[in-house]
């Protein structure tokens, strides 16, 4: 299936390659952008952005599949990645996990039917300080609690 990016998300990588000066050093923040457009970067998402950057496409697979960050798998429209490394996991992140699991009917890499919110487990994402926490689409959410959990998922499923 051929993929493209909207005028806006072209603009976009314009500016980033005319900012960083060359399209090699544009890849990462471009994935960014194709991620955010179209969720997940298949290979096809990969191919277009390898084109348009000029890089091989080995390049791009290269540096997507190195990185966690990018959705190598389709994604719902939010994407709660719940840190399970030690400190989170010290201070509750299973706990986080199986209510978040329980709350919206799915286990961890399961999307909704309603394909809003998909659940996953990640390494360490650099906010130990405030565990337990998870990263929704580009947002921390820290300092978990029921409460909170509860909270945050109200509010983006009326969004
Ligand atoms: S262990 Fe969870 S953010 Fe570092």
């Amino acid at each position: 299936m051929a993929v493209e990016l909207s005028p806006e998300g072209i603009e976009e990588c314009r500016k980033i390659i005319d900012k960083l000066g060359n399209e090699e050093a544009a890849l990462i923040p471009v994935l960014h952008v194709a991620q955010e457009e179209f969720r997940w970067l298949s290979t096809e998402a990969m191919d277009y952005v390898a084109r348009m950057l000029h890089l091989p496409p080995a390049r791009v697979y290269g540096v997507a599949t190195f990185y966690t960050m990018f959705n190598k798998e389709p994604v719902g429209k939010y994407h709660i990645q719940v840190c399970t490394n030690l400190s989170c996991s010290l201070l509750g992140a299973e706990g986080v996990v199986e209510y978040i699991s329980t709350k919206l009917g799915i286990k961890a890499g399961e999307t909704t039917q309603d394909d809003k919110f998909t659940l996953s487990t990640a390494e360490c994402l650099g906010s130990c300080g405030t565990a337990p926490m998870m990263q929704i689409n580009d947002e921390y959410y820290e300092e978990l609690t029921e409460e909170r959990i509860d909270k945050i998922l109200e509010e983006l499923s009326n969004k």
